[in-house]
């Protein structure tokens, strides 16, 4: 705690390869190279015990597209935070957002140095948009609402869209994950919106627990949540049809084609997404 009771998180700023970390292991699920053998240990683990793990983070980076353009097309929103950004990879926030108005402006946030170097060096805007950077952690909010980048990139008079894509299960409980989102809310005016996605075991519990377990091992803490659970997270937003429901059936008609090869899966779904928005 500091002198003002505000929960002050150590951010770390080194770059250890020979401990899995979580944006590395996510980016080898998907296929990419940002990754160290650490990284790929870990991953085929927890992958052992969650089939078609590999297809769920694509269909998850296909509803984060598929979100960002429906608050820009139905909402009007032109402005993003999106915290927990991962490594860069195909169809980015800011490439999505940017496609439908080439002033859209982005803030990414994440607590992973290696994400925050790749970001700045490979996530750049058109001239008429914005891209920022803030290295944060989720679990301090008025580190990133307070953070100058944010407030020279982002009006918050006007609507912005908070992103919460597959990182709200690292908040265990104890942690507040609803006191942390009603704050970040409470920073951005009506209209505004909040889109989460978050993996659960309410299709293979324990299939969801074992991975759950080995991540705990390598001190990750993943928790899984149900999907009563992930809708008291939209709570201060009027969730938008047709609700919270399997990343898949999130707004399916604003797919576009697939970026990354499609795996057959048929398998039980890992993971919940909605979005709400603020009244
Ligand atoms: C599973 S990846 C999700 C990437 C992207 N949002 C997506 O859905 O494709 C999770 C990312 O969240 C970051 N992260 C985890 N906990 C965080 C926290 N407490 N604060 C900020 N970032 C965090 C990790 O470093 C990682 O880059």
């Amino acid at each position: 705690m500091s002198d003002s009771g505000r929960t002050v998180t150590r951010l770390s700023t080194t770059i250890d390869t020979t401990k899995p970390n979580e944006a590395r292991f996510y980016d080898y699920w998907l296929g990419g190279v940002d990754n160290y053998p650490a990284d790929r240990a870990l991953g085929d683990e927890i992958a052992s015990h969650i089939p078609g793990l590999r297809a769920m983070v694509r269909t998850n980076r296909a509803f984060l597209g598929r979100a960002v353009r429906y608050v820009m097309t139905e909402l009007g929103i032109t402005q993003f935070l999106d915290i927990g950004t991962g490594l860069p990879t195909a169809r980015n926030v800011h490439e999505v957002a940017q496609e439908v108005d080439p002033s859209a402006r982005i803030v990414y946030v994440d607590k992973d140095p290696l994400v925050m170097a790749h970001a700045r060096a490979l996530m750049g805007s058109t001239p008429q948009g914005r891209t920022a950077f803030i290295h944060a952690d989720l679990h301090d909010p008025d580190s990133i609402l307070t953070d100058p980048a944010l407030i020279d990139t982002l009006d918050l008079d006007r609507p912005v869209a908070i992103m919460l894509a597959m990182v709200a299960m690292y908040l265990p409980d104890e942690a507040d994950p609803h006191g942390i989102i009603a704050r970040l809310l409470d920073a951005v005016p009506s209209g505004s919106s909040l889109t989460i996605s978050h993996v659960t075991g309410d299709f293979d519990m324990r299939g969801m627990a074992r991975a759950a377990q080995v991540g705990e091992r390598a001190g990750k803490t993943i928790v899984p949540r149900t999907r009563a659970e992930i809708e008291t997270l939209f709570a201060g937003t009027d969730l938008i049809e047709p609700g919270v429901v399997t990343l898949e059936d999130w707004h399916p008609e604003l797919a576009e084609e697939p970026l990354f090869k499609a795996e057959p899966y048929a398998g039980p779904s890992w993971a919940w997404a909605g979005a709400g928005r603020k009244p």
